[in-house]
């Protein structure tokens, strides 16, 4: 089962993803490639150094976002991927991967969807004053973090939160569960039946 993880910054969850696939800790999933539209971001030192192979490309070379998309296409399938998982990758993804992908593509967004959608959700929750926010994996569909939930987890905000220890519990939630869930679709424990999504054994 090969997975592929397109990411544009820090890369904590490819880290988290890439190690345990090492560690056999991903049901039996390889991370077989990145894909990155920053060639300058950390995450791609990261992938580097895990000694995964990296498809890097800047969007401004390309016409349109399905002429860079249709590249990527050729080269997930080049390679028999399995499941795409963004992680932090800043781009809407369009029809030319969404209709190829369906089903087999997850995202995970730093809130309890659908609060706090879109950009900077973690700044947005603090701004809302809201005691509790969490972190929510999704299916990929054409809308903004609006796909059908696979799985979520809840994080406390306290008087005693800052940006920063509300980033670090985040990112702590985050990189536990998504390999938690990549490994449920590698070893075929999710059912997708509309926008409901099942994982046995969770
Ligand atoms: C994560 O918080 C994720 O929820 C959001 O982008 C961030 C990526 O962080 N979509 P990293 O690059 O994995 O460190």
């Amino acid at each position: 089962f090969r997975v592929a993880v397109f990411a544009s910054g820090q890369g904590s969850n490819f880290q988290a993803l890439a190690d345990a696939a090492a560690a056999g800790r991903l049901g039996g999933a390889t991370v077989d490639l990145l894909v990155c539209d920053k060639p300058e971001a950390p995450v791609v030192k990261r992938a580097e150094a895990a000694g995964v192979d990296t498809f890097v490309f800047r969007p401004k070379e390309y016409d349109s976002r399905e002429a860079y998309e249709t590249e990527i296409k050729a080269e997930l399938e080049s390679r028999g991927i399995d499941l795409i998982v963004l992680a932090g990758y800043m781009r809407l993804i369009t029809p030319v991967l969404v209709e190829s992908y369906s089903g087999r593509m997850v995202n995970i967004h730093p809130s309890l969807l659908p609060a706090f959608a879109g950009k900077d959700a973690i700044g947005q929750a603090l701004d809302y004053g809201v005691k509790l926010t969490g972190i929510t994996v999704h299916l990929v569909d054409g809308g903004m973090d609006t796909g059908a939930v696979v799985a979520q987890q809840a994080v406390e905000i306290t008087a005693e939160d800052s940006r920063e220890s509300l980033e670090a519990k985040i990112h702590a939630a985050e990189t536990k569960l998504y390999p938690e869930v990549v490994a449920a679709f590698a070893e075929g424990r999710v059912t997708v039946e509309g926008r409901k999504v099942t994982l046995v054994g969770r």
